[in-house]
């Protein structure tokens, strides 16, 4: 079975090709970065704009790298939220066409259900997909979500934490922007942490009283402040030192949360995704943090992490043969929980 996925939920127009949720056979991202990188983030009017200039050839391009012809796609999967209403409503108005003109299911599909189902693919091409155990924890950190997520079993979930104000990755954007870093933040700060003393600077680690959940926006300002208390003539050569720093504190309450929040519901395997997910501490810290609990660690490979449409067509997958399909009226929402937080 060949699933077409779809995604334009922020600034990324991706199509992939996905055989039966194992095999990626491409996996189109065309990256509006340099649209955005100006305005020092996301501009929603044009991200919609530029998606309905590249979507189709996008779709095209994904169906020839997968050596495939459109009407050779048996599933249509799109991501209808959450995500900037505009930029879902191109994704999911031009799979609503294709389903119709070729007359193959829909499926539309949540766009953190997604990320976790990147975990689901293989590592790399010709190798096996992960074998997880369950229950899993999985943390799904990105621009837009910092979630710690409960799955007992496939297709099920409980939220167990999440942030109550910046998302991880929004945190990152907003610090690298400060320094003067560029626009995305995540990578431009880990590059720069690579000089850097992450001892530096002592930014507190902060829990939340009785919860898992997550707080970055006091981070964000000890960040600023610290950085406005640098004398201008000496911040070129204390920029590695505090992104390196800042990196960590993130880092640390990420993995610290997750592994408690693992801890506590008796997971077996800890996964991990997102485009944050992306980053070389997490994914290192992460994994040492997983075997100290005894449990099995799973990372997609960071083009995985990153937004994209081959866990859109994972996703399809299984969301499909859990729920069948969508109707042609499926609706776009900008809010979209994938489950309660308990
Ligand atoms: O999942 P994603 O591509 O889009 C959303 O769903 O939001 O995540 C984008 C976020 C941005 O905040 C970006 O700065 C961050 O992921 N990011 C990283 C890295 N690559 C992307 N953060 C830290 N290290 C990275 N290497
Ligand atoms: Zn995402």
């Amino acid at each position: 079975m060949n699933i077409l996925g779809i995604e334009t939920s922020c600034d990324e127009t991706a199509a992939a090709v996905v055989r039966a949720s194992r095999d990626v056979l491409s996996n189109v991202v065309a990256s509006q970065a340099d649209l955005h990188a100006v305005f020092g983030g996301v501009v929603p009017e044009i991200a919609s704009r530029r998606h309905a200039e590249l979507a189709s050839a996008v779709v095209e391009q994904a169906c020839r790298e997968a050596g495939i012809a459109l009407a050779d796609a048996d599933v249509i999967a799109v991501t209808h939220g959450p995500g900037l209403i505009g930029s879902l409503l191109v994704g999911v108005s031009a799979a609503k066409g294709y389903a119709y003109g070729l007359r193959k299911p829909l499926v539309a599909v949540n766009h953190v259900e997604a990320h976790v189902y990147a975990n689901s693919l293989p590592p790399g091409p010709g190798a096996e997909p992960p074998s997880i155990d369950y229950p899993a924890v999985c943390l799904v950190a990105s621009g837009g979500h910092s979630d710690v997520v409960l799955i007992r079993q496939p297709g099920t979930y409980q939220i167990l934490g999440w942030t109550r104000d910046d998302a991880a990755g929004e945190a990152l954007d907003k610090v690298a922007r400060l320094l003067g870093l560029g626009w995305p933040g995540g990578p431009a700060i880990e590059r720069a942490a690579e000089r850097g003393d992450p001892k530096a600077f002592g930014f507190a680690r902060v829990w939340l009283d009785d919860s898992f959940d997550f707080s970055f926006s006091g981070l964000k300002t000890a960040a600023a402040r610290t950085w406005n208390a640098i004398p201008e003539d000496e911040r070129a050569h204390r920029v590695a030192d505090l992104s390196a720093s800042f990196q960590a504190a993130i880092v640390d309450a990420l993995v610290s949360h997750t592994v408690a929040a693992a801890r506590w519901a008796g997971a077996t395997a800890l996964l991990l995704s997102g485009g944050v997910a992306a980053n070389r501490a997490l994914r290192l810290q992460m994994a040492t943090a997983a075997t100290e609990i005894e449990a099995s660690f799973h990372c997609p490979l960071p083009t995985l992490c990153t937004d994209n449409a081959a866990m859109v067509a994972a996703a399809g997958y299984h969301v499909l043969e859990r729920r069948g399909p969508d109707g042609l009226d499926v609706d776009t929402f900008s809010s979209l929980p994938l489950a309660d937080h308990i």
